[in-house]
């Protein structure tokens, strides 16, 4: 099996790239679904999830084309309206085709997820809010199999939390459905504003995205269109820890600082310097940093998705950090892995009190999930010796030439396999 092997001691400098958002994406290739004829999206990343959408949208009847980070999508007239098991096995994400096969074909067979290893992520807000725009569902035999009898009808959704698949399926829905939608307590997540631009330029009427209430006004149809994907802030919040957690000076171009703000803001609250600009952010990592304390939330929170990158320098600061996790039940399973590399971390149902070591020492350890993948790199570059990453397929579901990018800022670190 491939692994990443990481000689920890170097300083990282210099100036890193970062592509469009794997969570913008993802969405915006189901919503080519929408509109028959050609689509193209443009700054999409390389990563294996996006293989696995373009298997989901080819599996749809689309012919999906990639390359030089560019999706040509060309969606028919007649959609086959199935995402089987063993492509929403491989990505849970498969799951916002249920929308725009709902509101394009009357029918949607789509595998129930099941958990992950983030928790039992359960899709009831999803499903019941497209019931209250007139769908039924019925669970046959793991399969959820969805049906509108005429048309989708605009209704006022209000969400029990602010989910971001939730969001996205309802926007879906609501785009050709009779008559006006409101979701109240929408996801206002940068993705979601992405996915709202790509909509509008297909066609459609919708306002209020980035705030808590969206008001959607259904049209009859939608046309394709180009849309260039949103930069990935997770990208580029990973690869500013690591120039900080290496005491290093790193640039990450081609991003948007005003979308990590929160996360910018501790990182500053532990002593790394930041400075930001027009699509670039600048981190200079401090000798140790100091320990600070954070609570995951929905956007503009501190987002989940960075907590196992901001534990792994937390690891090494000076002093205490409380960390506590309030979107997934399961986010704290790298944390094993972490402590195997020396980190003094102690977790208690929702929280997680890092008390920070001079030290970290290399050693074998698993990439969970992706961003515990790029949280297990970011500690063996700080730590003395060698860490081997095994499971890294969970970094290629998220990262473009993770390995290479950290090389070319001076990491020692390679791949192999
Ligand atoms: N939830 C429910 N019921 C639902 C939907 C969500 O209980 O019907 C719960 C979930 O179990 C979870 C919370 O609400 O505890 C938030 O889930 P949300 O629906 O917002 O997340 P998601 O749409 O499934 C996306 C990203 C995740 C990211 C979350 C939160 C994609 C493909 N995935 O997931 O990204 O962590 O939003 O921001 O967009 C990653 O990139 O590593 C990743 C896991």
């Amino acid at each position: 099996m491939p692994q990443i092997i990481v000689e920890g001691g170097q300083t990282l400098r210099g100036t890193v790239g970062v592509l469009g958002a794997k969570n913008a994406v993802l969405k915006e290739m189901a919503a080519t679904l929408l509109a028959p004829g050609r689509h193209r999206l443009t700054n999409v990343p390389d990563i294996l999830d996006v293989a696995l959408m373009s298997e989901v949208l080819a599996h749809v009847g689309c012919h999906v084309d990639r390359r030089d980070h560019e999706l040509h999508i060309v969606v028919p007239e007649e959609l086959e309206p199935e995402a089987p098991l063993h492509l929403v096995r491989q990505m849970r994400a498969s799951i916002v085709v249920l929308g725009p096969l709902l509101a394009r074909c009357g029918i949607a067979r789509v595998a129930q997820p099941g958990g992950d290893d983030l928790g039992a992520r359960p899709i009831d807000f999803h499903l019941d809010g497209l019931e209250r725009m007139g769908a039924s569902f019925e669970l046959v035999h793991g399969e959820l199999i969805g049906t509108v009898s005429d048309r989708l009808i605009g209704a006022e959704v209000e969400l029990p939390f602010p989910s971001v698949g939730a969001t996205e399926n309802l926007l879906f829905a609501a785009v050709l459905a009779k008559g006006n939608t409101t979701i109240v307590n929408a996801a206002r997540e940068p993705e979601i504003r992405d996915l709202v631009r790509q909509l509008r330029g297909m066609g459609a009427d919708i306002s209020g995205e980035g705030t808590a209430i969206i008001h959607v006004r259904g049209v009859d149809e939608l046309r394709p269109a180009d849309h260039r994907v949103v930069p990935d802030r997770l990208e580029a919040g990973t690869y500013a820890i690591a120039g900080a957690i290496t005491a290093g000076d790193v640039t990450v171009t081609g991003c948007i600082p005003d979308d990590l703000r929160m996360e910018l803001r501790k990182l500053e609250e532990a002593g790394v310097g930041v400075e930001r600009g027009d699509g670039w952010l600048r981190v200079i990592g401090p000798e140790r940093p100091r320990a600070v304390d954070f609570a995951t939330l929905p956007f503009p929170g501190f987002h989940t998705d960075m907590h196992p990158q901001m534990v792994a320098l937390l690891s090494i600061a000076e002093g205490t950090s409380v960390i506590t996790e309030n979107i997934y039940d399961a986010r704290f399973r790298y944390i094993g892995e972490l402590r195997r590399m020396g980190a003094d971390i102690t977790t208690e149902w929702q929280h997680a009190v890092v008390r920070g070591v001079e030290r970290l020492s290399g050693c074998p350890v698993l990439a969970h999930d992706i961003r515990a993948g790029a949280a297990v790199v970011l500690a063996g570059l700080r730590a003395e010796g060698t860490t081997v990453v095994d499971e890294i397929h969970h970094i290629d579901r998220g990262y473009e030439a993770f390995v290479e990018k950290l090389a070319s800022l001076g990491a020692d670190i390679r791949r192999t396999g």
